[in-house]
């Protein structure tokens, strides 16, 4: 397939929410030159019957001759996007339409070092063969059939997230948003097992800052108020504090215990706060929220969506903290791109029965398969050794940007491949700025708010691209703080 070429700008919206305010920079236009670049097709046998398995060479194929890419340069209609496409996100003027590895190809075949990977969300990069195969293998053979029978692979990605977690069950669903449903209707249920809870409103604690995803109980966790407004009456039971605030958590938790028609129920808290700034934990923090959860028999849940699976450098971010939650919530990267998600609880509240929650596309062979494979690689290729050693060459090179621009950077926060760089208020420019003129430069990062520029490349990232990135962001703060 040959790269259809020409023009673009930059991109909008940072990331899975959208909220690039309009009229910012990242609504500029630029005209670039491209370099085309084609993929290849290979065959290889991967059952009895030999199938075409499209495998990312990474090499760049010749320009054909005759073949000009900014001939095309109006091929793709970002007007035909912009009429028929809900307008939920403001977007980078850039259309992707090729993947390799790290990299990214835009349909003027202009090349991205990609360090957003979908938004923590694709594990092992772009045009990965193995995922390939693997969906290859499974749309070949059958990828649906509903919970209503046994699927083999997701009793087997079941038993391998149990065997290397805290958890006993697994249930699985389709995205963050719908983990975290399925963990607050869990806490509900384990809440009103118990007979003296009858008639009490269950309370969850989350974070203000928090973002826990867009449904109307999950948009109702999320502690901040604009991703609330509008959307009016919010779910009942949920009550906030301040993260890493000990003193706030105890407080909202005495209130609770003061009341005579609400209950603590649980408590819901990221490891790290990806949307709300790149913000670890502090270990006080989640060791008061479990202590208060133990003496309250309620329930601790993790929203591990975008840290779990292998980004802090660790399988989950908890084992960051050394505090064990009783349930905890992935999707992004758990199957490397391919919709999933999954809610994990330890025995003691496993207490869903059938017909109390379901999924019609959870766990199906597609997801699945693909949650297997990207599990595999995660261990045969050591891919957390690499996310310990990518994530420290990022930290110590954020570092030295922040020694050398010290009116720019007020803090570098994050964990293993999970790395933000926080703006001094006096900077005089925004973190959609740095990623409008880093897109420029051919690299992508993602803001985490307005000030905040976050880091989360694919986990298999090397150093050399590392570097890549690290000598863009200092050409990019240069520029700006011009
Ligand atoms: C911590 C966290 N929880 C939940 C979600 C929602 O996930 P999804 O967009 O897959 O519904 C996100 C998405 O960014 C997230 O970062």
């Amino acid at each position: 397939m040959a790269f259809v070429g020409h023009v673009n700008g930059l991109v909008g919206g940072h990331g899975s929410h959208g909220n690039v305010p309009a009229g910012s920079s990242c609504q500029r236009q630029s005209v670039v030159r491209c370099t085309p670049r084609t993929s290849r097709t290979v065959y290889m046998t991967v059952s009895k019957d030999a199938v075409a398995v499209p495998t990312n060479t990474h090499a760049p194929a010749a320009v054909q001759p005759g073949e000009s890419h900014l001939a095309h340069a109006d091929a793709y209609k970002f007007e035909d996007f912009d009429q028929y496409v809900m307008n939920t996100y403001v977007r980078f003027k850039i259309a992707i339409t090729k993947g390799a590895g790290c990299k990214l190809y835009d349909s003027t075949g202009k090349e991205y070092l990609d360090l957003v990977a979908g938004i923590a969300t694709c594990t092992l990069g772009h045009g990965d063969a193995r995922l390939a195969k693997t969906v290859q293998e499974v749309m070949s053979n059958v990828h649906h059939v509903s919970n209503l029978f046994y699927i083999p692979p997701q009793g087997e990605l079941a038993k391998k997230l149990a065997q290397r977690s805290i958890a006993d069950r697994v249930f699985f669903c389709n995205s963050g948003a719908e983990a975290n449903e399925a963990a607050i209707k869990l806490t509900r249920k384990y809440f009103f097992a118990k007979p003296e809870n009858d008639g009490k409103v269950p309370v969850i604690i989350t974070a203000n800052q928090s973002f826990h995803g867009r449904t109307l109980a999950t948009v109702t966790a999320t502690g901040q108020a604009k991703y609330q407004k509008n959307f009016t009456p919010l779910v009942q039971g949920f009550e906030y504090c301040n993260y890493n605030d000990v003193e706030g958590l105890k407080a909202v938790v005495e209130k609770l215990k003061n009341s005579s028609t609400h209950k603590l129920a649980g408590i819901m808290m990221e490891a790290l706060q990806g949307e709300g700034g790149v913000v670890p934990a502090t270990y006080p923090f989640l060791r008061t929220a479990r202590n208060l959860c133990d003496d309250n028999d309620a329930l601790l849940i993790f929203d591990e969506v975008q840290v779990g699976v292998g980004r802090t450098g660790s399988l989950w971010g908890y084992e960051q903290s050394g505090v064990l939650p009783d349930v905890f919530t992935v999707a992004k990267g758990l199957a490397g791109g391919v919709p999933i998600g999954a809610m994990l609880c330890r025995e003691k509240c496993n207490v869903f029965k059938p017909g109390e929650h379901a999924s019609t596309f959870g766990g199906n062979f597609l997801a699945t398969s693909c949650g297997l494979t990207v599990f595999n690689a995660l261990f045969e290729g050591n891919v957390l050794e690499n996310v310990k050693q990518r994530g420290a060459q990022l930290k110590a090179g954020l570092l030295e940007l922040q020694a050398k621009y010290p009116s720019v950077v007020e803090e570098c926060r994050g964990m293993g491949l999970i790395q933000g760089v926080q703006l001094k208020s006096s900077a005089g420019f925004t973190s959609i700025d740095i990623v409008g003129k880093a897109i420029e430069k051919g690299v992508l990062f993602v803001p985490a708010g307005p000030s905040v520029l976050r880091m989360v490349p694919p986990l298999v990232i090397s150093a050399a691209e590392i570097a890549q990135g690290l000598s863009t962001l200092d050409a990019v703060f240069a520029e700006l703080s011009k």
